[in-house]
């Protein structure tokens, strides 16, 4: 079979190299992919955009694609598995009405309300001066969301009221995401570790990924503007074997329910985000209708059930009593990132040290291109380097041990990524 996997990132890279080593793939397309994707055996990068959706439309048709995966949101909410469907084609994720669920922070603060799923207390403004009026009323720390997609950029957590003022003006009146930012969510802030939480499902039934942890922060501790993500590891331990049952019962499975009587049956990869207390409380962050990057990085290294099998389960409504498998191991991976991001970064610097190989060790491309036979930077999130061991140090150990042989002129990364777990130890 031919698989196509649409967006250019790490993610997309992950995808498409899992795809890669099921039997019955023939061939996986990228589109547009990135010089990791052109490089990988069994994958082609093609060039059409990731929001070109007639553009991937007609290429699927003419070149038979048996699925289609989409990696980011963005043309998820344009519509793309809705478009798919009317040309009688497979594509797996969520159609625009169910994509709600991460294109509208406000209508998924609503639906879990409906649903009684545990989130944090808000309330949804249009209004500048109610809004204010609000935050007024709250105090701080409170997190403030733009209530459409920000690309990252939507979501302020304010520790004084100054700052969810100076927030809510940006985000609200001064167009600092533009049209996404027309309506805002003004929301408890939520103590606790985070985690992700990833499910692959068919419209009934959920079927979850092993956890993983992201790192959204830019720098070592935690610190600095928040990022796609710097790095990630699974499992999270945070996430016990209790908590997850909790999870599944108390947040996925009702979500699930949920859409499905709203008439928005999910597939595809629901993500819910979750902050866990100290009680061991889990509570849903915001939902993302699609695989997390870099947190697919480290799930697909230790993924050892079939990728196509699952994906078509999904899309013919067959998960009901399925089950993933994952190596016991653990995995871990670092984002290489180009000086400036998140902000104005510079690219078509050439990365030295991509063949070099370090066993149990893979480097995942993001941001990346070929220009005269080389690799160049052509992003933010550059690489991701992942690894498996037989325990978070270990993970850890191979994979800076593998960041140390590669180079380019501004690359930065963290150097404790997966440090709540190792404190944890
Ligand atoms: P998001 O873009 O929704 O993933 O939010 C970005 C980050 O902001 C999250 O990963 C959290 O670290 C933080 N955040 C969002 N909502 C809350 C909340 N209610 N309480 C505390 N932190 C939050
Ligand atoms: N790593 C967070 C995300 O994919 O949204």
């Amino acid at each position: 079979m031919k698989v196509l996997v649409v967006g250019s990132g790490g993610r997309e890279h992950a995808l498409a190299w899992k795809f890669a080593q099921s039997e019955r793939v023939e061939t996986v397309f990228v589109a547009p992919g990135n010089a990791g994707s052109a490089l990988e055996q069994g994958v082609k990068n093609i060039e059409i955009g990731s929001t070109d959706v007639e553009g991937l439309v007609n290429f699927a048709g003419q070149e038979g694609i048996g699925i289609t995966v989409i990696g980011p949101e963005g043309p998820l909410d344009m519509g793309i598995v809705d478009r798919f469907r009317e040309a009688g084609l497979h594509c797996l994720g969520p159609t625009k009405t169910a994509s709600k669920l991460e294109g509208s922070k406000g209508f998924a603060k609503e639906f879990m309300q409906r649903f009684n799923i545990p989130t944090g207390r808000y309330q949804i403004f249009s209004d500048l001066a109610d809004a204010k009026e609000y935050v007024r009323t709250q105090g701080a720390p409170i997190v403030i969301k733009a209530d459409g997609l920000a690309a990252g950029k939507g979501v302020v957590v304010a520790l004084s009221e100054d700052q969810a003022m100076l927030a809510l003006e940006q985000i609200m009146s001064e167009g600092r995401v533009g049209e996404a930012g027309q309506t805002v969510v003004i929301e408890e802030f939520l103590e606790g570790e985070e985690a992700s939480f990833i499910c692959i499902c068919d419209g009934k039934t959920a079927i979850p990924f092993a956890s993983s942890q992201d790192h959204k922060a830019r720098d070592e501790g935690d610190l600095g503007p928040n990022t796609g993500g710097m790095g990630a590891y699974s499992p999270a331990p945070v996430v016990t074997p209790e908590i997850h049952q909790a999870v599944m019962t108390n947040i996925i499975k009702p979500t699930v329910d949920g859409m499905a009587a709203e008439g928005a049956p999910f597939v595809g990869f629901l993500y819910a985000g979750l902050m866990i207390d100290s009680l061991g409380q889990a509570r849903v962050i915001e939902y993302n209708c699609r695989f997390g990057d870099p947190e697919a990085q480290a799930i697909m290294m230790r993924l050892d059930s079939d990728f196509l099998e699952v994906c078509e389960r999904a899309l013919s409504g067959k998960l009901e009593g399925y089950e993933l498998s994952f190596d016991q191991k653990t995995s871990l991976g670092v984002v290489l990132a180009a000086n400036g991001y998140p902000d104005q970064y510079e690219k078509g610097h050439p990365i030295s040290g991509l063949s070099n190989q370090v066993t149990n060790t893979k480097v995942f491309h993001a941001g990346t291109a070929v220009k005269d036979k080389k690799v160049v930077t052509n992003g933010g999130r550059v690489l991701c380097v992942a690894s498996l061991g037989e325990d978070i140090m270990e993970a850890r150990t191979k994979a800076y041990e593998r960041i140390d042989l590669l180079d380019w002129d501004g690359m930065f990364f963290r150097k404790d990524i997966g440090h709540k777990a190792v404190t944890r130890r």
